[in-house]
């Protein structure tokens, strides 16, 4: 792959493998343009590769477009231009069923963890399977093997011994670890965190972090994690993209990357209402 970095002003080109080694995309983003409405383009030209193996960390300020991004790789962003590839599929072109299986392999992590609170954690993460034909048994409950793999993946993210307990007696962390279990019961080929410890203190955003960074190792695919602060980035990445207003300024190997480089996301932020968001991303 090209890793292009153009966080100087000066452009660095520097041809290279994956950090993980990997040499085909499991998603490819070439060209994109996305507006909402009538509105102006919030995505312009983004290009981006998603390695198996792989973390991706994507930094932006609020509003630069992760989210959009984020959402061009299920489908759900209102595409003007370019192409989008996940798995093989060009998903600007996909029948609305093709689509559903496609999404039914992505698994989604959340800033508020997006579990339901009054039922238990072990329900939570069988939901997650429900795509799959047979999790159901005829009296309309979950089956033993998905229950035992539900097991499985709690155990893995190291909260089997909540199994049993509502969902939201659980902490933020654990919450969050419950969500990752769920996301893992889709068997995904790719996993997108949007701003998955925005919600947690440094501990736990460390702890989240290692496991998705592991998953995405162990399980062989990419991981993409939008995150605010950078010193997380530069410690849990293999690689990052970074957004400003809809353009992707930033794309090179975590190695090749400080804070002062990764400065010229954030420039102009002070003129900014969100004074607050800008102080996150070095906090
Ligand atoms: N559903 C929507 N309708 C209209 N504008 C939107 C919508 N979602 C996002 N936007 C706009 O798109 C831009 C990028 O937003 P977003 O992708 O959420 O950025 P980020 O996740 O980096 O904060 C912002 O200007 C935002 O206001
Ligand atoms: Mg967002």
């Amino acid at each position: 792959m090209t890793a292009t970095a153009t966080t100087t002003g000066t452009t660095t080109t520097t041809t290279t493998t994956t950090a993980t080694g990997a040499t085909l995309p499991l998603a490819t983003v070439r060209g994109l343009q996305v507006a909402y409405g009538d509105g102006p383009l919030v995505l312009d030209g983004v290009d981006l590769d998603l390695f198996p193996g792989e973390l991706v960390a994507l930094l932006g300020s609020s509003g630069s477009g992760k989210s959009t991004l984020m959402k061009s790789l299920t489908g759900f962003a209102p595409v003007n231009g370019g192409t989008v590839r996940v798995a093989g599929h060009d998903l600007t072109n996909l029948r609305h069923g093709q689509l559903r299986r496609l999404r039914a392999h992505v698994g989604q992590v959340f800033q508020q963890f997006n579990l339901v609170g009054r039922l238990s954690v072990l329900t939570n993460v069988l939901t997650g399977g429900l795509h799959d034909a047979g999790p159901l048994n005829l009296a309309g409950g979950f089956s033993s093997a998905h229950r035992r793999l539900a097991l499985e993946l709690l155990d893995r993210v190291g909260i089997a011994h909540k199994a049993n307990d509502q969902a939201r007696t659980l902490s933020g962390g654990q919450q969050q670890r419950v969500a990752i279990a769920r996301a893992l019961m889709q068997r995904p080929r790719l996993i997108l965190a949007d701003e998955p410890v925005a919600s947690l203190d440094p501990k736990m955003s460390h702890a989240v972090l290692d496991l998705l960074h592991d998953i995405a190792r162990q399980d062989g695919i990419p991981v993409l994690v939008s995150l605010h602060v950078l010193p997380l980035a530069l410690e849990h990445s293999d690689r990052i993209v970074g957004l400003a207003r809809g353009e992707m300024l930033v794309s090179a190997p975590t190695t090749e990357l400080d804070a002062d480089r990764l400065g010229v996301l954030y420039a102009g932020d002070e003129d900014d209402e969100e004074g607050d968001d800008h102080d996150a991303h070095v906090a």
